[in-house]
């Protein structure tokens, strides 16, 4: 099926200089780039994202992370992008992502892993509204 989900690269990844890399791995997988920004995030906007953690003990560790700097917010259009895209990025303690994923080529720690990537449909059509408007996804055309 395709679908869309939501991508962040997050301030590590733009501290590293690690964004071309992240992203030209979605390009070369197939998938088609629909909405990109780059900000830093508010505080509000960080713990509406990530509520489902609210009563996780790195929670305030986490907004911190993430309201450090600016981070590069994608909406990721392509067939099973939402599932695809987490094995893109292996799993969310790097120790545990495999090689050729890019948490397991890329980064050592849980608290600094580089990209987000919403967990399934329905976080996926939360995260794309909360993070973009309408008008700032696009449809591509059909190439003639
Ligand atoms: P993400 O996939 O964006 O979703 C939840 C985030 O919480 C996760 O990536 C990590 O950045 C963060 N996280 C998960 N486990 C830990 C941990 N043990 N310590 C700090 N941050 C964590």
């Amino acid at each position: 099926i395709t679908e869309r989900s939501f991508f962040a690269i997050k301030p590590d990844g733009l501290q590293r200089g690690l964004v071309g890399e992240v992203m030209s791995r979605f390009e070369r997988k197939g998938w088609k780039l629909v909405g990109l920004k780059m900000l830093t995030p508010g505080r509000q906007l960080v713990e509406r994202h990530y509520e489902e953690h609210a009563d996780k003990d790195f929670f305030e560790k986490l907004l911190d992370y993430m309201c450090s700097g600016p981070v590069v917010a994608m909406v990721w259009e392509g067939h099973n992008v939402i599932a695809g895209g987490r094995k893109l990025l292996g799993a969310t303690n790097p120790l545990e992502a495999g090689a050729g994923t890019i948490r397991g080529d890329l980064c050592t720690n849980a608290g600094r892993n580089l990209v987000h990537a919403s967990d399934g449909p329905e976080s996926a059509r939360r995260e794309i509204e909360l993070w973009f408007s309408r008008e700032e996804t696009v449809q591509w055309g059909r190439a003639t």
